[in-house]
Order: structure tokens, then C-alpha cells, then sequence
């Protein structure tokens, strides 16, 4: 699968126009959004903030560690292990709508 084919195909599941129809039908201010907001999208895999924060425990990153999380989403499980751990952490992803500043910094300002 080539990077165009993975971010076409993730950019057609949870898109960014359907998280912010989503938003707005919850009564969410798409220009002020809080971290809170995202929740439900911050951890998008098999058991979501379950297994972040087991996967964490068992990875056990201590505060001088640097962590690079390579397809990031939208940062959830980025934000859960700097916060947690007190650590740096680099988030990457391929899918551009999903690095995207309104949708990725609402949740950084934690
Ligand atoms: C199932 S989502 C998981 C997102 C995030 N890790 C989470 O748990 O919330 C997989 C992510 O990996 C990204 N991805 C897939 N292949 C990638 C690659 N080669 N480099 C960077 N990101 C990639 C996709 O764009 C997608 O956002």
C-alpha cells in the first residue's frame, strides 16, 4: 500500500468534515474547541484509552525519554504518554487533516 493509498483510506473514515459535523451536533464551537471535545477521537484503536495507557505502563517511559509515536492520528495517545510520563514526545502521521492545527492543537492545550 503506497502513503497516498494509506492516507486516502484513512482520510475517508473518521474525516475531519465528518469529526466536525460530529462536533457541531454535540454543540461543540468548532472555533473553540477543548481537548475535552476530542476525547471520544483521541485514542482510535482497539480499546482505545485502555490500551494507551496499558501499553504505556508496560512500555515504562520515565520523564528524560524522548518518544516519537510514528502514525499519530490526532495525537491522543501522544498527549496521554507526554502528559503521564512528563516526557517529550514527537507525534508524526501521513494523514494531513489529521496534523492539521485545529484539529490536532485544541487537544495540546491540555
Ligand atoms: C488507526 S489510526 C491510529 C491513530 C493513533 N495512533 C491512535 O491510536 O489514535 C492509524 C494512523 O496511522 C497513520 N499512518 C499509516 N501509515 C503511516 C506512515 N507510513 N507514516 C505515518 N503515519 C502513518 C494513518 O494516517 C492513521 O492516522
Amino acid at each position: 500500500m503506497t502513503d497516498i493509498q494509506i492516507e486516502a483510506q484513512c482520510s475517508t473514515g473518521v474525516s475531519r468534515q465528518a469529526i466536525e459535523q460530529a462536533l457541531v451536533a454535540a454543540g461543540k464551537d468548532l472555533g473553540h474547541l477543548r481537548p475535552a471535545d476530542l476525547a471520544l477521537l483521541e485514542d482510535f484503536h482497539t480499546m482505545g484509552r485502555i490500551a494507551t495507557a496499558q501499553l504505556a505502563g508496560l512500555a515504562e517511559i520515565t520523564p528524560g525519554d524522548e518518544v516519537l509515536d510514528a502514525g499519530s492520528g490526532i495525537g491522543g495517545t501522544a498527549r496521554y504518554v507526554a502528559k503521564h510520563s512528563r516526557c517529550h514526545v514527537v507525534a508524526v502521521d501521513l494523514t494531513e487533516e489529521y496534523c492539521d492545527r485545529t484539529m490536532a492543537q485544541p487537544a495540546c492545550r491540555a
